[in-house]
């Protein structure tokens, strides 16, 4: 039984600043419900919604079930582990383009939800900037989230079918900053979690293209249409080439490429450095 990344709902100030952003410079398709602003980098109906609001942050994130047992059965175990589920109401189904789903809180308030069914779009994925991202049985990506306490916040996401990749623990002025990464399919990792500084929940969004060149490409596009743009880098642990820019709500965007798998027996590793080489901070 695996979760994939479904989808993101972003709570955004300027949504046709980040709509810009997400469609000139990455490389993503606009597919819109109505009144609501959507992105697509798949087949999928959508990946990333982006609701008008002030916070700036992400609003819920949704994982995706192989079928409605395995649904049930993931469930019946979080229940039993006293977190309360929901059900999603018919209008929340049909918003979301899904045939079931429950919703729950993490620890520090960010709305979960569980699904299954989520449906594919009308029409091909097509875009001029990019052949295509990594999605599939590996999701959508990663998201990279704050928590306060964060053996708490393991400990939840292990209840929700997460389970450790590994650490990495850097220096953070006199103190030191801890980051789990945890993986619920080949993915390396879908979610990291940390104390980290910024005051929003999420730090960022991973996105992985299938050819490396458009990581090159796709940096080159964020410096020449201004946005604020790291260095490219590797990570130790997922092996990730990357680099990170800032999106216009704040958080970051990292776009990838050649991440590694996680597949049968797994050993938990503790990494002291959160990049190989690269990924120097923009100026
Ligand atoms: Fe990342």
């Amino acid at each position: 039984m695996a979760l994939r990344l479904a989808y993101c709902g972003l709570g955004l100030s300027d949504v046709d600043a980040w709509s810009r952003f997400g469609i000139g410079a990455l490389g993503m398709m606009a597919d819109d419900r109505g009144d609501l602003r959507r992105l697509r980098i798949d087949d999928r109906a959508w990946r990333f919604a982006l609701h008008p609001g002030s916070e700036d942050d992400i609003r819920y994130a949704g994982f995706e079930c192989e079928d409605l047992a395995e649904l049930a059965s993931r469930r019946d175990t979080l229940v039993a582990a006293g977190i309360i589920c929901t059900d999603l109401e018919e209008a929340e189904r049909a918003e979301r383009q899904i045939e079931a789903g429950f919703r729950l809180c993490d620890p520090d308030g960010l709305r979960i939800e569980l699904v299954v069914g989520h449906e594919a779009a009308a029409a091909q994925f097509h875009s001029d900037l990019t052949q295509g991202f990594c999605t599939g049985d590996q999701g959508l990506g990663h998201i990279v989230l704050t928590i306060v306490d964060l053996d708490r916040g393991i400990q939840f996401y292990e209840k929700l079918g997460f389970a450790l990749s590994d650490f990495i623990t850097v220096p953070m002025g006199p103190a030191s900053l801890r980051i789990a990464f945890m993986h619920c399919n080949a993915r390396h990792h879908s979610l990291a979690i940390a104390a980290l500084p910024g005051g929003k929940r999420l730090n960022h969004i991973m996105v992985e293209v299938e050819q490396v060149d458009e990581v090159l490409l796709g940096h080159r596009r964020c410096v020449e249409q201004g946005y604020t743009t790291g260095g490219i880098g590797r990570h130790p642990n997922d092996q990730m080439l990357s680099f990170y820019v800032q999106t216009p709500a704040g958080f970051d965007v990292e776009y990838g490429w050649g991440g590694r798998e996680i597949h049968g027996e797994w050993d938990v590793a503790e990494y002291d450095h959160i990049s190989i080489w690269g990924h120097e901070r923009a100026a």
